[in-house]
């Protein structure tokens, strides 16, 4: 089974992580797919976002990491992805995911599965990380150390 992962991971966080962790784990291959958002200003470049999923992914040997802009429901297809995977952390997160699951498949046939985000991690989010750094806080904890030098 080939999953594919989505997300903006600006910065990737530790949840995403656990994520990645998990998900490689159910799966022959995952693809985590970063978006070049054309939409949002991102802090960090997609080159940036990418090289920090590489790291955090490199002690696994089935997970890739691929830039992808447009609808997600291409890259599906372009990748043979068999199903999208997202983390849920509360109820807000799984009224929007449940709203593009419909919207994926309807658009690639694609089914969306999500795993449940650590209870540890439920607070922690990207934009959670970028408050912190733009104030100087510690965000160890937050992000995995192994791109603490990136940020
Ligand atoms: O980490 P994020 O920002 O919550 O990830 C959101 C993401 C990348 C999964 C979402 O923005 C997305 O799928 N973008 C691609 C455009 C698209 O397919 N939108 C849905 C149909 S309108």
């Amino acid at each position: 089974m080939i999953l594919l992962f989505p997300g903006s991971f600006d910065p990737p966080t530790c949840g995403h992580a656990d994520i990645i962790k998990r998900a490689s784990q159910l799966c022959d291959k995952l693809y985590v797919g970063v978006l070049v958002n054309i939409k949002k200003q991102c802090l960090y470049p997609v080159e940036k976002r990418v090289e920090m999923l590489r790291r955090i992914s490199a002690v696994y040997s089935n997970v890739e990491v691929i830039a992808f802009d447009g609808l997600l429901a291409d890259a599906a297809k372009k990748f043979g992805a068999d199903a999208l995977i997202k983390g849920l952390r509360n109820s807000a997160d799984y009224q929007y995911e449940r709203d593009m699951a419909q919207i994926n498949m309807a658009l690639a046939g694609v089914e969306t599965l999500y795993l449940q985000a650590d209870q540890s991690r439920t607070a922690v989010s990207s934009s959670v990380v970028r408050e912190l750094l733009a104030f100087n806080g510690d965000v160890a904890g937050f992000v995995p150390e192994c791109i603490i030098d990136l940020l």
